[in-house]
């Protein structure tokens, strides 16, 4: 006799920060997202970034097209804001509806982000529109100066940064991304309801001495760096607790492993292939499954004024062995958890 494996069903959810590449490593790694997730927004720091409405329509129709038979999922695009970008040109693109959002990067901070934004004076008038629009701005939150330690780049942009910005624009809509200190969450709470924060997993589950277990770790080195253990119990409380300013962004971004593991290794955690089984294992932890549909379905679309997804998605309490690889075109990719097993799996 087996007892009645324990089910949770939750409405289906979306993915409100994803890196999803181009050409055969997009094809190879976007079925892993559509099987979980409605409706994703697409980060455009591509080579060379999207940062015209036509680009983005193009990029999205690449997505649609290399979508597999019969999965269902809709890409929401973002604009790569840079100096040079046209506020005018912006809101066009916002109100045909080629982009949900837009993104900063400031100069320097990630993977392509060479031609994103060098002074946050350079685009007021973008930021003014956008306020003046009702568009979302999802924000790369760290500054990049070379006296700033790493592991402090998130605090200090609140204070340089975003605190001004949003007392010069104070109706601007801001997604504070992939934030990992005690700090941003902090910030958040504070901050009007204008303001919102996506948690990835890995800022849910690692502190940075996942960097250095038993040798250099490249696979877990994203940007921004995961921090200390009193943070990610911060991130934590954030993600889980409730609040409707925080939802799920994965910042899935692949890279091939030789890119990953490498003398120069490049930064992001391909946590796409067992999402919602690790954000499913974070809630359990924390004894409060009951709140994951609000993070993971209804807190995101809310924030961005789109309906509620229809459909559901069913997890199972069941172990979900994470393969040590996958592939995806030529390039081999390593996964988020790559050779553990998870309490979680989806149905
Ligand atoms: O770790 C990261 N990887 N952080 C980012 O901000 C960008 C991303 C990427 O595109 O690889
Ligand atoms: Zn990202």
């Amino acid at each position: 006799m087996t007892a009645e494996t324990m089910r949770l069903t939750i409405r289906r959810p979306d993915d409100w920060h994803l890196h999803l590449r181009d050409g055969a490593m997009m094809a190879g790694v976007l079925p892993y997202t559509a099987r979980q997730f409605a409706r994703a927004i697409v980060m455009p720091n591509l080579a060379p970034p999207v940062t015209t409405p036509d680009a983005a329509d193009a990029y999205r129709q690449r997505i649609l097209d290399a979508l597999p038979e019969g999965m269902d999922f809709t890409p929401l695009m973002t604009c790569y804001l840079t100096d040079e970008t046209v506020p005018g040109q912006l809101a066009d693109g916002f109100q045909r509806g080629s982009f949900v959002a837009a993104k900063l990067y400031p100069a320097g901070a990630t993977t392509n982000s060479a031609h994103g934004v060098t002074d946050i004076a350079n685009i007021r008038a973008v930021l003014a529109e956008m306020e003046k629009q009702g568009m979302v701005l999802c924000v790369h939150g760290e500054v990049t100066r070379a006296d700033v330690d790493v592991f402090d780049r998130e605090a200090v942009f609140i204070e340089d940064v975003l605190i001004p910005t949003l007392a010069d624009f104070p109706g601007l809509k801001v997604v504070f991304e992939h934030i990992t200190t005690k700090d941003a969450v902090d910030f958040v709470l504070a901050a009007g309801d204008n303001v919102a924060a996506t948690i990835t997993p890995q800022h849910l589950m690692l502190n940075r001495n996942a960097l250095f277990e038993g040798g250099l770790r490249p696979h877990a080195y994203c940007l921004p760096v995961v921090k200390r253990e009193e943070h990610r119990r911060a991130v934590r409380r954030a993600a889980t607790g409730g609040s409707p300013k925080f939802f799920l962004g994965t910042d899935s971004a692949p890279h091939a492993r030789h890119a990953k593991e490498s003398s120069c290794g490049c930064a992001g955690i391909f946590n796409a292939p067992f999402a919602l089984e690790t954000y499913a294992t974070v809630f359990e932890e924390e004894g409060v499954l009951d709140r994951l549909e609000a993070f993971a379905s209804v807190h995101g679309p809310a924030f961005y004024d789109l309906p509620l997804n229809e459909g559901t998605v069913t997890l199972e309490k069941a172990p979900a062995m994470v393969p040590d690889a996958v592939q995806a075109g030529e390039e081999t990719l390593v996964p988020f958890c790559a050779g553990m097993t998870l309490g979680w799996r989806l149905a």
